[in-house]
């Protein structure tokens, strides 16, 4: 039942909007024939990993896709990113933002690099170029940038430090994949770009990763190591790991792309519409999008500004959880306040305040093909209710929140 006033509301017991839970990140399914029919030939031809023809295909049309010479697919983002990081040289300290999936910092630490957190823009939730340099110091060897929410971080001004200090840079472009920066599509900036095709992204593999470059030495170099270093039939050459995406992942790939146009036009709708509802609703700021760029709206980011709302953003991620609107708050706390960064410099939050406010204020929404028109509506409808009666739900809340669900009083944060 979509609520209309207060006492309808699930958290304060009435009916949840939804019988079933909706979530953020559900994955989008192309064409189930077309998948099938691919997984069938695979399976004809007995042939499920090591480079077959499925990944070969699925790296071509990526490279195509983006316009860069190299595509190396993976199993999954974080390895691609472990391995990129390696194959770069990257070692002692490298610079990348707080704010962001812990992936990106737990590539560089599981490689014994130390990522030395940066703070963000606060319009944008990008790496602030200007805080960079303060952060160099002589161990520093590289940056990786975040194309958080599917935007192009300041590419240009990150490759004018790198060349001034002589740092490698590297992309995690996990959110970015069918996104333009400055009108290049990203995968073909810095030394190299990573993207994830993991199932809760607009466009997956099931699992997966893939590495582009435009450096065919460094291509080489990330193909050996996603392959146990091997160069020949019995002949290792080089310290290597386990990074190869399977056959299957590929053709999931292959017939995601077909759908690609579909997905985006899905998420960009659901951008519009979840736009047009919320504007004007008090404290509430949906994360624009810059209409000269190409974007995949993957991510429906609001901002919530609980000085104007009267409520909080953790109360209000509380009221759409009990209607069964699973909104999450990415990415709080900040990697900077997770293990083992926390431990090892407690007080890192210090130099990223702005990192800690967008923290603290970020909620996305669900979207994707799986949602529907209707469902966007009753979501906004909740969160005008919650918000246009802030001050009294802050008041109710905090008067019954030991008689909450304790899931409720809890909302997770991993992806
Ligand atoms: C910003 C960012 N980096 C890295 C990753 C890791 O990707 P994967 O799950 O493919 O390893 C994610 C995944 O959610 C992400 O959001």
């Amino acid at each position: 039942m979509t609520p209309s006033i207060i006492s309808d509301l699930g958290i304060f017991g009435g009916a949840p909007a939804f019988k079933e839970k909706l979530y953020v990140g559900r994955p989008n399914i192309g064409n189930r024939d077309r998948l099938i029919e691919r997984i069938n030939r695979m399976l004809d031809t007995r042939w499920l990993s090591n480079d077959g023809p499925l990944v070969s295909e699925f790296e071509k049309r990526v490279a195509d896709y983006i316009g860069v010479k190299h595509c190396v697919a993976m199993c999954n983002a974080t390895i691609a990113m472990e391995i990129a990081v390696r194959a770069l040289g990257m070692s002692g300290e490298v610079i990348i933002p707080s704010f962001t999936f812990i992936a990106t910092a737990h590539a560089l630490q599981w490689q014994q690099i130390t990522p030395v957190f940066c703070d963000i823009e606060p319009a944008t939730h990008l790496l602030d170029p200007r805080r960079i340099e303060e952060l160099i110091t002589p161990r520093t060897t590289g940056i990786v940038g975040v194309h958080l929410w599917g935007r192009g971080c300041d590419v240009e001004a990150i490759a004018a430090i790198a060349e001034r200090h002589k740092l490698k840079v590297l992309f995690d472009a996990a959110h970015a994949f069918a996104c333009s920066h400055q009108g290049r599509m990203i995968g073909g900036f810095g030394d190299a770009e990573v993207f994830s095709f993991h199932a809760t992204k607009f466009f997956n593999t099931l699992e997966g990763g893939a590495v582009a470059t435009n450096d065919e030495d460094l291509a080489k170099r990330i193909r050996l190591m996603k392959n146990f270093g091997f160069t020949y039939w019995d002949q290792v050459s080089y310290l290597g790991t386990n990074g190869k995406m399977t056959e299957i992942s590929a053709a999931m790939g292959l017939t995601s792309l077909e759908s690609l146009d579909e997905f985006v036009t899905a998420n960009r709708t659901n951008y519009e519409q979840y736009l047009t509802l919320l504007t004007g609703t008090p404290g509430v700021r949906l994360l624009p999008y810059d209409s000269s760029e190409k974007y995949n709206y993957q991510y429906i980011v609001l901002e919530l500004d609980e000085n104007v709302a009267g409520i909080t953003r953790d109360q209000l991620v509380q009221i759409l959880w009990a209607e069964n609107v699973i909104a999450r708050r990415y990415f709080y706390p900040g990697c900077h306040r997770m293990e083992p960064y926390f431990t090892d410099y407690p007080d890192a939050g210090l130099l990223l305040p702005i990192t800690e406010k967008v923290a603290d204020r970020v909620i996305t929404l669900p979207t994707g093909t799986a949602v529907s028109e209707d469902q966007i509506a009753t979501i906004c409808q909740i969160i005008k209710i919650a918000v246009s009666h802030g001050e009294e739900i802050q008041r109710r809340l905090t008067e019954h929140q030991s008689a909450l669900p304790q899931h409720l009083t809890s909302a997770g944060t991993a992806r």
